[in-house]
């Protein structure tokens, strides 16, 4: 017979996204609803380990749904990584009683939980939160959706000054391993050539299809990036490269980085987190446990984090093809 879980404690770990501070709200406000104590622990993993954390009552929460960052900051914990400070971590659990965690991040997040779960038996439930949007177990991670628009906002901007100036732009977008948010960001922009880390489509073949574009009448091109791109060249290196071959094109390289990861959620990562902070805490009183909540076709289903780790993720590969027949 599972212990009855009386306190849970919530954290952020791993880079932020827009919609976590939402996700913190329904997890808080779902305890309060089921008569349960909430610890908001700052810091992801490195708060557990100093004792660092907050009461949270429902009102504590207010006004956070449209907040971007996360009120309980975030971190990548190296003491976590050592049993020495995963020890420390139970300790602290122990004295504050708390019997489960709520953990919101990525797959590094969820490893790390996994093992502390199975070490000193507190039960991990996880929610997929990264811009990324790299994990299996769900369709959608939040923040995705917004740094989505936030990215495709940007692009639109660019668009104004490439095509005002008859340029080339290369735009660099996060996205260490995965390219969900350079395919789509490029499809929704109306990017002519998308570089993403699954997919190498070699130098010569980008040129190529930059003098196509050129020769069919275009005047600026937009190229978007992903940092993890497999070319093997930076951004600025990529621009150069293109350069050489295309001496006739004046380019420019814009680096999105971080504003990707900032700024008001939208509607859809409010609504997602809305759902997963909830169902989280649902999933725990009910028994389950080191389990990761997810989206599938509009359902809310959980995944065991063995799968999760385990498991590989999939782009959309029609997307590369659409953008190929739209950019001619
Ligand atoms: O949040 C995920 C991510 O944005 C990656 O795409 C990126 O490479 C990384 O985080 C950078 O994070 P940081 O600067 O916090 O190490």
């Amino acid at each position: 017979m599972p212990k009855k879980i009386k306190t849970i404690g919530v954290m952020t770990s791993g880079g932020d996204a827009p919609g976590m501070n939402a996700a913190i709200r329904a997890v808080v406000r779902a305890c309060a609803y089921y008569d349960v104590k909430c610890l908001g622990f700052y810091r992801g993993y490195q708060g557990i380990i100093e004792n660092d954390f907050i009461e949270l009552s429902p009102r504590s929460v207010k006004n956070i749904i449209n907040k971007g960052g996360t009120i309980l900051k975030s971190a990548r914990s190296d003491d976590f990584r050592k049993k020495e400070g995963r020890e420390k971590a139970y300790e602290n659990l122990k004295v504050n009683d708390v019997d489960a965690l709520v953990l919101i991040g990525g797959d590094g997040t969820f490893t790390g939980g996994l093992i502390f779960s199975q070490e000193f038996d507190i039960p991990v439930v996880g929610i997929p939160g990264t811009i990324d949007n790299d994990i299996h177990g769900t369709q959608f991670t939040i923040g995705y959706d917004t740094a989505l628009n936030t990215v495709v906002e940007a692009i639109d901007k660019i668009r104004d000054t490439a095509s005002s100036h008859n340029r080339l732009f290369f735009v660099e977008v996060m996205g260490r391993d995965a390219g969900f948010i350079a395919l789509n960001s490029g499809v929704g922009a109306g990017a002519e050539e998308i570089l993403i880390p699954e997919e190498n489509i070699g130098l010569d073949s980008l040129v190529d299809s930059l003098k196509r574009s050129k020769r069919s009448g275009k005047t600026s091109s937009i190229v978007v990036v992903a940092e993890g791109d497999r070319t093997g060249k930076s951004v600025f290196e990529l621009a150069e490269y293109v350069k050489q071959h295309m001496p006739e094109y004046n380019s420019r390289v814009t680096v999105l980085g971080h504003l990707q990861r900032g700024g008001s959620p939208s509607c859809f990562d409010r609504v997602l987190a809305s759902r997963l902070g909830v169902k989280s805490v649902e999933f725990l009183l009910d028994g389950q446990r080191d389990i990761m909540v997810g989206i599938e076709n509009t359902e809310i289903i959980a995944t065991k984090i063995d799968n999760i780790t385990k498991g590989s993720y999939d782009i959309n590969r029609e997307l590369l093809r659409i953008s190929d027949i739209l950019s001619i």
